[in-house]
């Protein structure tokens, strides 16, 4: 298990380097009525949080999101390329560092989020505890993960389709349906939300079909498997017009107490 770890870490690490911002290009698309995931995580965060620290924050998304007036949004990842393609983007400040190891005084923040990190930042009691180290007694951490419903039959069957042709589904270190407060109480974090809501990415062209497919975490995945499961998705846009991808995910928001 700590081999295989260290081989995804070192995965997600050329995989972040080599595409630097494609998560935010897939989910910047991906729409349940007219927001997208960002959007959603966003409007957890309350107005009056003025500091907000955003943990593996890619590109940076999350920072446009967030923007107003007075509030400081500090977006801290691991990957070099991302915080060049987050610069290039937005103010910042980018912080190159470690979850695990936040470089923030204690009682710092009035808010974290993470688009992902749940999913990803490996073990999760390491990077939490962090986050309520430095979280203000009453703030809030507010995340995003990819999970498994809800699904329509089509969307079931369509991503079925796809995970058949790729012959693997996409991989997650922490796994992705994460017993979230049994996991969140051993940090010392109170859930108060774990809700649930379907996005779509819609496929209209063999260049949407590559974005999606280069976005996804596939270790080790053979290119002829790649290759097949861009054909089937552009067979499915020259007789649908389009192939709309089921992005299932989580909010989950938790405290950290006042006492
Ligand atoms: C799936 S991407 C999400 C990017 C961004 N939050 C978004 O949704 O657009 C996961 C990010 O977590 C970062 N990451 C992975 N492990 C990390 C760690 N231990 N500390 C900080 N960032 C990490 C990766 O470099 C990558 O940018």
């Amino acid at each position: 298990m700590a081999h295989w770890t260290q081989d995804f870490a070192d995965y997600l690490a050329q995989h972040h380097q080599e595409r630097p911002g494609i998560t935010e290009e897939v989910l910047g698309r991906s729409l349940a009525g007219h927001h997208t995931p960002y959007t959603w995580l966003a409007r957890a965060v309350s107005g009056r949080a003025l500091t907000v620290l955003d943990i593996g924050c890619g590109s940076g998304a999350m920072s446009r999101y967030l923007a107003r007036p007075g509030r400081v949004i500090i977006g801290l990842d691991l990957s070099g390329s991302e915080l060049h393609a987050a610069a290039q983007r937005g103010p910042g400040p980018w912080v190159r560092a470690d979850a695990r190891q936040l470089p923030f005084a204690d009682e710092s923040v009035d808010a974290v989020v993470s688009s992902l990190g749940l999913a990803v930042i490996h073990p999760l009691e390491a990077w939490l505890g962090e986050v309520r180290r430095v979280l203000k007694p009453g703030g809030l951490l507010a995340a995003l993960t990819p999970t498994v419903a809800p699904m329509s039959p089509a969307d079931t069957r369509v991503a079925m389709h796809l995970f058949r042709t790729l012959r693997m589904a996409p991989v997650f270190p922490v796994g992705i349906e994460l017993a979230s407060g049994p996991v969140l109480a051993e940090s010392g974090l109170r859930k108060i939300e774990d809700n649930r809501e379907r996005y779509r990415f819609v496929v209209r062209s063999h260049a949407d079909a590559d974005l999606l497919l280069s976005a996804l975490y596939l270790p080790g995945i053979a290119d002829r498997r790649l290759d097949r499961a861009t054909s089937w998705l552009a067979r499915g846009v020259s007789r649908e017009g389009e192939v709309r991808i089921p992005i299932p995910m989580r909010r989950i928001v938790a405290m950290k107490p006042t006492e």
